[in-house]
């Protein structure tokens, strides 16, 4: 792969935050020994390297009802050596999708002769293997685990950790092209093979969000992404008294982490997930509150910011679906510490544009679920370690 090299990198404390890097060239062609001409504007990110990353990697894909031809797409897309961990919380009652779902991951793994974990939200072992890691709070009156994507991806979070992967990345089960999918991993290997801290996140950029309205109008970027990144912007301006438009992936579902980092991150229940996620590197690195994470403040945390070819396309879920989004994204930025009244009159202003808040009303605080501490995967994997294999779709194949 051929990808712009970092030009500009914005600093807040001791995070790093790389302007937007576009991948020149799925595939740069074989290994040569020669010095590249390029280097200068260019990183060529060998196929070997990418690969040594993919080995690391574990993709997280939550799903909740989707299509599954959809869904089978996405899987196809998996580079072949990450590990695949789909975490479910699909209909069980009526039709049981979870099955359908289990069943083709099954066929899938057995075919291309690899693995992959898949787990229902809903399972009863694991919301005991989350009371007994200290994540009572993610449970609901019932004793199951709370709705919710990222609910979803903590559980991936965790069951990666306990298969020992260092990297995990996420990609929607809603993704209509199979060769985005494959792009976006890529990237995030080429991000991290890029990084020099320990402690670093990948963020895709769409380049395109196609809309079918009749005939496909490729549209340069989404209307909820634009407001959030705003917010999150006017927050780094304002702290740090220059102004930027640094943040391009403020609501980025498709991003990756180094383990290192995903355990020391909080992360918001609901749509929040996303921004919520660079709003706790703000809040824990950005040299305005005190640091916990004295090892990670002195690597620093790096954000890249990798701009796919491929155009993202997925299933629309109406514009209940993004207002709520918006509203979910902007209520992390408003009852952050680092948010000033300036940023805060701007957050209530595009809300009410935006119609996705009432005259007088304020953002809801979204629930934060702690950090999957090396504590809790202890705790997760003491109870789960035994149990693991009964999770993988190989297993299942009859
Ligand atoms: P958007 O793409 O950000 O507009 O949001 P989506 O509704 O497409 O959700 C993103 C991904 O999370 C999709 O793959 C959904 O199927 C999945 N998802 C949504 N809700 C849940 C949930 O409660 N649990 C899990 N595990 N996945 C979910
Ligand atoms: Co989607």
């Amino acid at each position: 792969m051929r990808i712009e090299r970092q030009r500009y990198t914005e600093r807040f404390g001791s995070v790093r935050i790389n302007d937007v890097q576009k991948v020149l060239e799925l595939d740069s062609g074989r290994k040569v020994d020669l010095p590249l001409k390029e280097a200068i504007a260019v990183s060529k990110v060998e196929e070997a390297v990418i690969k040594d990353f993919e080995e690391k990697m574990a993709i997280i894909i939550p799903i909740k009802n989707e299509k599954l031809k959809l869904f089978e797409g996405v899987i196809s897309g998996v580079p072949h050596d990450c590990l695949i961990i789909v975490v479910s919380n699909s209909e069980r009652k009526q039709v049981d999708r979870f099955r359908m779902e289990r069943d083709t991951l099954s066929q899938f793994c057995h075919f291309t002769q690899r693995q992959a974990l898949i787990i229902h939200q809903k399972d009863q072992i694991l919301a005991e293997a989350l009371a007994q890691a200290d994540y009572a709070d993610m449970l609901d009156k019932d004793g199951k685990v709370k709705d919710g994507k990222s609910e979803g991806m903590i559980i991936g979070m965790l069951m990666a950790a306990l298969s020992q992967k260092k990297y995990i990345g996420f990609v929607d089960a809603d993704n209509y092209f199979p060769g985005a999918v494959w792009e976006y991993i890529k990237s995030y290997a080429a991000g991290f093979s890029m990084a020099k801290s320990p402690y670093a996140m990948v963020r895709i950029l769409w380049r395109y969000k196609p809309k079918m309205s009749g005939e496909v109008y490729f549209n340069k970027w989404g209307r909820v992404s634009e407001t959030t990144n705003k917010c999150l912007n006017s927050l780094i301006s304002i702290k740090s008294g220059f102004e930027t438009d640094i943040v391009k992936t403020g609501n980025a579902g498709e991003h990756a982490m180094s383990m290192k980092l995903a355990q020391i991150l909080p992360y918001a229940s609901g749509y929040a997930v996303e921004p919520q996620e660079l709003i706790s590197i703000f809040e824990e690195f950005g040299g305005a509150l005190p640091m916990t994470y004295q090892t990670a403040a002195k690597h620093g945390v790096e954000i890249f910011q990798i701009e796919s070819r491929n155009p993202h396309f997925h299933e629309e879920k109406g514009l209940f679906h993004l207002q709520d989004m918006l509203l979910q994204g902007l209520a992390s930025i408003y009852h952050s510490p680092l948010c000033e009244p300036q940023t805060k009159q701007r957050i209530i202003k595009e809300l009410l544009a935006q119609e996705a808040l009432k005259p007088g009303e304020k953002p809801v605080k979204p629930h934060i679920n702690s950090a999957p501490s090396k504590e809790k995967i202890r705790n997760f994997a003491k109870f789960m370690a035994d149990r693991l294999d009964s999770y993988s779709a190989l297993e299942k194949i009859s």
